[in-house]
C-alpha cells in the first residue's frame, strides 16, 4: 500500500517526529506536501531533504521570505491560512497529518474530511471545537479519522478488543505534568520556565502549558468523546506519572485492555499512518523491567479546574467547547508572553464560560464566531 502524505505543521514537534517516522517507513510513504507558519528556514531544509511537490506558509510575510529562499526549486508554494486547504487538495495527497497547533487547524481538518482523505489527527483542538461537525463530515465523505494523540491511539488500539456497545469506561492516563501534587497556593507564583519544564514529554509550548494546567487532559476528554462515540460520563482520567500505560478501556465484562509503550510520539504517529498494518519503526522499545514500578492516582479537580470544566462543557455542547478552547488559547498566549500569572489562565477560561450564553452551533461559521467572541472577551477581561 502506497501513501501520499501532507503534513500540516511539519516544523512543529509532531511534524518533525512525523518526518523521521516517514523517512524510516521507506518508499511506499511519500511526502507530498509540508507546511509551516513562521519557521521558513526549517521548512526550506525539509523541502530540500524530502522534496515534496507542495509547501504552504500560513503567515503572509513569512511566505514571501520562503518564496525568496526557494527561488529556483521545483515547488508550488501556497500562502496564507487558505494555503492549508489548498495543500490537502494537492495532487497525490491521500493522507493528511494535522499537526498545526490550535483552532487554526479547523478549516483544513474539515476540508480534508470533506475531501475524503485519511486524517491522522494530532491537532486535537478542531475535534474539541467541532467534534460533531468533523466526525459527521468524515462519515459522510468516507474519511477515516485516526488518532495520533498517544492516549487516543491507545484507546483506539484497545477498542479493537470489543465493540463500542461493550465499553463500560475509557480511562485516559496523564503524567500529571510539572505540577502534579501541587496546591493552588504553591501554584500562585510559578514561572513560565517551570510551567514549560514537562517531566516526561518534549512538546510545543502551547500543549506543554496545557499539560501544566491539565487543560490538555480536559481537551482530551472531549476529543475522546467524538473519536470513540462514547459519552463523557464514561470517560475517566487517571494520573500515571511514568507515562507508560497510554490509556485503558474497561469492557462490560470487567476486562481492562491497555496499550503500553515508551513515552515516544513516533509510535502513535506511525500507527496512524500504517493502520491496519504494524511495521517496524523508529520508536523506542519498552523494557518494563527497567521501569520497575507503575503508579496510578486520582486527579485533583479542586486544584486543576480544567478537568471538571471539561465535563460541564461537553454536556452543554453547542458553542461551549469552542469558547472553552479559544479562551484557553488566548490565556495561554498571555501567559507565554509574561502578561499574566499561571493561575489566571484557568480563571480567565472559567470567567469566559460564565459570561457565555451557550447556543446550538451546526456550522463552521457559528463555531468560529464563538471562538472570536471568547478571544475578545479574554482581552476585555484583561483591560485590553
Ligand atoms: N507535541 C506532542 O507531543 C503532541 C502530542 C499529542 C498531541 N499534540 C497536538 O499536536 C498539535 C501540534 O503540537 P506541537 O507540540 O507539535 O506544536 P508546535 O511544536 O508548537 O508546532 C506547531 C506547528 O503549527 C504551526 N503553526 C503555528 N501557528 C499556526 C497557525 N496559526 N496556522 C498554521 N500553522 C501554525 C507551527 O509553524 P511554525 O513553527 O513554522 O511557526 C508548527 O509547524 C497540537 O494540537 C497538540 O495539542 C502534540
Amino acid at each position: 500500500m502506497s501513501r501520499g502524505i501532507a503534513i500540516l505543521g511539519s516544523t512543529g514537534s509532531i511534524g518533525r517526529n512525523a518526518l523521521r517516522v516517514i523517512e524510516a517507513l521507506g518508499p511506499d510513504y511519500r511526502i507530498v506536501g509540508l507546511s509551516a507558519h513562521t519557521n521558513v528556514e526549517l521548512l526550506a531544509e525539509q523541502v530540500r531533504r524530502y522534496e515534496p511537490k507542495l509547501a504552504a506558509v500560513t503567515d503572509g510575510p513569512h511566505a514571501e521570505r520562503f518564496r525568496a529562499l526557494m527561488n529556483g526549486q521545483n515547488l508550488a508554494v501556497l500562502s496564507g491560512p487558505a494555503g492549508l486547504t489548498e495543500l490537502i487538495r494537492g495532487d497525490g495527497v491521500d493522507t493528511v497529518l494535522t499537526a498545526v497547533v490550535g483552532a487554526a487547524g479547523l478549516p483544513s481538518a474539515l476540508a480534508a474530511a470533506k475531501a475524503g482523505k485519511r486524517l491522522a489527527i494530532a491537532n486535537k483542538e478542531p475535534l474539541v471545537i467541532a467534534g460533531e461537525l468533523l466526525t459527521r463530515t468524515a462519515r459522510e465523505h468516507g474519511s477515516a479519522l485516526l488518532p495520533v494523540d498517544s492516549e487516543h491511539s491507545a484507546v483506539f488500539q484497545a477498542m479493537q478488543s470489543g465493540s463500542t456497545r461493550e465499553v463500560d469506561r475509557i480511562l485516559l492516563t496523564g503524567s500529571g505534568g510539572p505540577f502534579r501534587g501541587a496546591t493552588r497556593e504553591t501554584l500562585r507564583n510559578v514561572t513560565r520556565e517551570q510551567a514549560l519544564s514537562h517531566p516526561v514529554w518534549s512538546m510545543g509550548p502551547k500543549i506543554t502549558i496545557d499539560s501544566a494546567t491539565m487543560m490538555n487532559k480536559a481537551l482530551e476528554v472531549i476529543e475522546a468523546q467524538w473519536l470513540f462515540g462514547v459519552p463523557v460520563d464514561k470517560i475517566d482520567v487517571l494520573i500515571h506519572p511514568e507515562s507508560i500505560v497510554h490509556s485503558l478501556v474497561e469492557f462490560v465484562d470487567g476486562s481492562v485492555v491497555a496499550q503500553l509503550g515508551e513515552p515516544d510520539m513516533c509510535l502513535p504517529i506511525q500507527y496512524a499512518l500504517t493502520y491496519p498494518q504494524r511495521v517496524p519503526g523508529v520508536a523506542k522499545r519498552l523494557r518494563l523491567e527497567q521501569i520497575g514500578r507503575l503508579r496510578f492516582e486520582k486527579p485533583d479537580p479542586q486544584t486543576f479546574r480544567a478537568l471538571p470544566l471539561a465535563y460541564e462543557v461537553a454536556r452543554a455542547g453547542g458553542t461551549a467547547p469552542a469558547v472553552f478552547n479559544a479562551a484557553n488559547e488566548a490565556a495561554v498566549e498571555e501567559f507565554l508572553a509574561g502578561r499574566i500569572q499561571f493561575l489566571q489562565i484557568m480563571d480567565l477560561v472559567e470567567n469566559c464560560l460564565n459570561r457565555h450564553s451557550v447556543r446550538p452551533a451546526e456550522s463552521l461559521e457559528e463555531l468560529l464566531e464563538a471562538d472570536v467572541w471568547a478571544r475578545r472577551e479574554v482581552r476585555e477581561m484583561l483591560g485590553g
